[in-house]
């Protein structure tokens, strides 16, 4: 199964958002194999923002990021990266389609609430960025049976 990303910002945490978030995700049928709160450090997010060091933004989404501490999740189902993509909505959130975390709660794209890996080849480096492997968890869900069929599971 595949494994992604998330990071609830500090806006989320701010906004009393964070159960509100995690509910939408774990209805959808993501498994959780992590889940903790963090303060991000400097070196931490040097390393996560590397592609946006030459952007003028670059200082203030990293001030932004260390406003409170974040929560970080690895979630776990079929195609989870492009999922947790589209239920989070576009990076823009005052654009992002109604019905997405972003569409229905956020308004900037600073404060877009969640983090979300871009692409599988992202997953499998932010996940082991953020949670060592004994923080990760495997265990057998009594509903897979009624989340996906058969041939998806194999
Ligand atoms: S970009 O511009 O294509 O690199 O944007 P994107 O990859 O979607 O966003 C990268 C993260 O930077 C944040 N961001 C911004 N913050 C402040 N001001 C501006 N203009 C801005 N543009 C992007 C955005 O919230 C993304 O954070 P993450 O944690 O990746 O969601």
């Amino acid at each position: 199964m595949e494994r992604t990303l998330v990071l609830l910002k500090p806006d989320a945490v701010q906004r009393d958002l964070v159960g509100e978030i995690l509910a939408r995700l774990e209805r959808k049928g993501l498994k959780i194999a992590g889940l903790k709160m963090m303060r991000l450090s400097d070196e931490l997010l040097n390393e996560h923002y590397s592609h946006l060091v030459g952007r003028p933004f670059f200082p203030e989404v990293k001030s932004f990021m260390q406003l409170t501490p974040v929560v970080a999740l690895c979630l776990e189902g079929i195609d989870s990266v492009n999922t947790v993509r589209a239920i989070c909505g576009i990076t823009k959130a005052r654009e992002a389609a109604p019905g997405t975390i972003r569409g229905e709660f956020a308004m900037s794209v600073q404060a877009n609430l969640i983090h979300c890996s871009d692409s599988l080849e992202t997953a499998q480096v932010e996940v082991p960025r953020f949670f060592k492997p004994e923080e990760l968890f495997t265990y057998s869900d009594a509903l897979e049976g009624y989340l996906y069929n058969s041939s998806e599971r194999e």
